[in-house]
């Protein structure tokens, strides 16, 4: 069964009548096979899946590109019903809310801030973001009532700063990550990688090239003996311009890498045109 829920106040009505555990997608919409993926393997664990459709203005800064964010609500539902119906007795509930106000009502003050983790990497050159991702996540997971919250690796930082968040926090949702899905030349599959000409296409495949580069290094020798080659790698990118990261760190909570760290994620931002692209590889590294 496929249901539209554009208010708040429907949303309620539906919870009164459900009493099945709820797999929760937040999206921004205009979905595509990365989307997809969370909503299929929530729909193959849960007899009820809310997506969440909602451009979120609180976590777009003020020269971003939120008036650009491409709307496609119709679309998005055709797709989810397709999804939908590869299962059977599955419900797929989405909510769309018909105006930033049932999300933000009138006089809403309050923001979800994890300190620390949310300034950093994407944080540092989109100030804020992380409190607007996070005060939103927080009252979509309210609202949703959900037991299981499905993310994505391809916003990875994203993933990080809304576990610490439950944590610290004591909410009773179970976060699960899902693998990064990627276009056929490699590009991480994204909502703005349409803003892309076939040119920037080609300039925009700099990023997973060089997270591959850097994860085949560490594959294939000792975190000691990749560690020259690698840092010419970073030297080289990070003197130019539309790089606006690349990081290796400890995956688990993102600190620097130490002696304890056995799993590392290397993480970029890149820029193309105006176009701002992330990606990230998580690769486990040996000392000996
Ligand atoms: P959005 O960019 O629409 O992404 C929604 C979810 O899809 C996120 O969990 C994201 O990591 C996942 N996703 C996007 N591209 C993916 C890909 N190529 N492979 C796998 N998963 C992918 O992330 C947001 O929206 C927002 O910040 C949100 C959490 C909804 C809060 O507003």
């Amino acid at each position: 069964m496929f249901k539209l829920i554009r208010k708040i106040e429907d949303l309620n009505s539906w919870h009164a009548s459900n009493s099945k555990a709820i797999g929760l997608v937040p999206t921004m919409g205009n979905l595509h096979v990365g989307h997809l993926s969370l909503v299929n393997k929530s729909l193959n664990e849960n007899s009820v899946t809310l997506v969440t459709i909602f451009v979120n203005p609180k976590q777009f800064g003020p020269n971003e590109d939120f008036a650009e964010y491409p709307r496609t609500l119709e679309r998005d539902c055709e797709l989810l019903k397709e999804e939908l119906d590869k299962f059977s007795g599955k419900e797929l509930v989405v909510f769309a809310p018909a105006s930033t106000d049932e999300i933000y009502p009138d006089g809403f003050s309050t923001i979800i801030s994890v300190n620390g983790i949310s300034e950093i990497l994407c944080g540092a050159d989109r100030p804020g973001h992380f409190d607007g991702v996070t005060t939103v996540v927080h009252r979509l997971f309210n609202i949703s009532k959900a037991s299981t919250a499905y993310f994505g690796q391809k916003d990875y930082q994203q993933v990080k700063v809304i576990q610490r968040m439950v944590l610290d926090m004591g909410l009773q949702i179970d976060i699960k990550t899902l693998p990064i899905s990627r276009d056929e030349d490699g590009l991480a599959r994204s909502s703005r990688n349409q803003y892309l000409t076939t040119e920037a296409r080609q300039m925009a495949l700099t990023l997973p090239k060089t997270l591959s580069q850097i994860e085949k290094l560490l594959t294939s020798d000792s975190w000691l003996n990749s560690g020259v080659e690698i840092n010419k790698i970073l030297e080289t990118s990070l003197s130019d311009k539309r790089w606006n990261y690349l990081e290796i760190k400890d995956a688990n909570n993102l600190n620097e890498v130490t002696p304890n760290t056995n799993k590392v994620v290397i993480l970029g931002a890149f820029k193309v045109d105006k176009t701002r692209l992330i990606d990230n590889r998580l690769v486990k590294i040996n000392y000996a």
